[in-house]
């Protein structure tokens, strides 16, 4: 396996392809079309914006490299049979290194966690963050690889949540309106306006697309009862696969229906309870037993699929799995809708107030502005979650 630490020695054209020999002695092919389609110079691309100036279907039908040389500083320089020239910097082959081990270090990190997180919860003070780019970078770095995180000392003024969600991102409105309460209501539209407890579950899966990343605000929690309740939905879909890969797999395959309808309203989307991308790297999970409506499957398949449905919820049960803690006055909880499922117990609305606002955002914005924060900060040690990239980052650990 191809060391990441490698640069580039030499290059050479073997039977019509480069390739490149590496300081430590692996070799690797690089595609004619990939390494042509990124080439850098300014006719292939815009100087001021870099998108590329031409459509895919005009580079020539028969191309291929006719030199490939190592000059100053390790830049590699083609020239191509339709006589274009590129030039890739030593620092570029680097970062666009194709072995399994680069590419697999260049995936999204993710650590799973459990209830003992408990003792080390991903907290930022909502103050610092908004004024202190180190302190935003550090809070956004914990939130993309646990799926979540905490703010507090965020104003008890009602409406905040919907400028904390503009600060992070863009709030996104929906039928429920820019922000939505969470208070126990008479005649409710939804479960959660009630005083009834909630199992873990993921918001609106029955939007197209359901909501990236959910804000729930607290105003008021004098109410006996009404603890929040979250579960890594990625360690719950990691241990379906591990436990039963049949189960695993019918989760992945097959859609659920899901369905929300009130007076003004009807909305139904069709989405698998987990979803994996193309490593088979699990990337969703949407769960609500609330909305989950019907199974448009087979009857062949229907059993087994709820068979597969009703482990996954007891997997999701598991107390080792749960993190419960009460959210505060002035704390703001801010979820990957699509990762960390939330719930909360009954509460008594007779003996107290309880009062959250929610609302919900898209999770490009915040991934967006983490890289940009990284362009020019570099984390201390301490503030970094994930310290040193030592092995891949899907070999997933697990966090106390
Ligand atoms: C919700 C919800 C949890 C709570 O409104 O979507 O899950 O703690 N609320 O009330
Ligand atoms: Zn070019
Ligand atoms: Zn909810």
């Amino acid at each position: 396996m191809q060391n990441l630490n490698s640069e580039v020695r030499s290059a050479a054209i073997i039977n019509g392809v480069i390739q490149l020999t590496w300081t430590l002695g692996q070799v690797s092919a690089l595609g004619t079309y990939w390494l042509r389609d990124n080439c850098p110079c300014s006719l292939c691309r815009h100087p001021g914006n870099g998108q590329k100036l031409y459509e895919i279907v005009d580079l020539p039908r028969e191309l291929s490299p006719r030199e490939a040389f190592l000059a100053e500083n390790q830049t590699l320089k083609v020239v191509w049979s339709d006589g274009h020239r590129s030039a890739y910097t030593q620092d570029w082959l680097i970062a666009h290194n194709l072995c399994e081990q680069a590419r697999a270090a260049r995936r999204p990190q993710v650590q799973l966690w459990r209830g003992e997180i408990a003792g080390n919860l991903p907290v930022g003070d909502w103050p610092a963050v908004v004024t202190d780019p180190v302190a935003e970078l550090a809070w956004l770095e914990r939130f993309s690889v646990l799926g979540f995180g905490l703010l507090k000392n965020v104003p008890t003024e009602p409406g905040t949540v919907a400028d904390v969600g503009d600060r992070l991102g863009f709030v996104r409105v929906t039928n429920y309106g820019r922000l939505f309460d969470v208070k126990s209501v008479p005649n409710p539209t939804n479960l959660a306006y009630t005083a009834v407890g909630l199992g873990v579950h993921s918001d609106n899966p029955y939007r197209h697309p359901s909501p990236g990343v959910q804000l729930l605000h607290c105003l008021e929690s004098e109410a006996p009862g009404g603890d929040t309740l979250l579960v890594d939905g990625f360690a719950a879909a990691e241990i379906l696969r591990q436990e039963d890969t049949v189960a695993f797999e019918l989760l992945t395959t097959v859609p659920m229906t899901f369905h929300y309808a009130d007076a003004q309203t009807d909305l139904f989307a069709q989405q698998t309870l987990i979803s994996v991308d193309h490593v088979g790297a699990v990337t969703g999970v949407h769960f609500n037993n609330r909305s989950a409506d019907w199974l448009d499957a087979p009857a062949e398949v229907t059993e087994d699929w709820y068979a597969a449905y009703i482990q996954f919820g007891r997997i999701l049960k598991r107390p080792e799995l749960e993190l419960v803690f009460r959210l505060e006055p002035g704390q703001c909880l801010v979820m990957q809708n699509d990762r960390t499922l939330h719930g909360r117990t009954a509460f008594d609305p007779n003996l107290g107030r309880r009062h959250l606002q929610g609302c919900y955002i898209d999770r490009d914005a915040m991934e967006s502005r983490r890289t940009v924060l990284r362009r020019s900060i570099t984390l201390p040690n301490h503030l970094s979650s994930h310290p040193a990239l030592s092995e891949p980052a899907r070999a997933m650990s697990v966090a106390a």
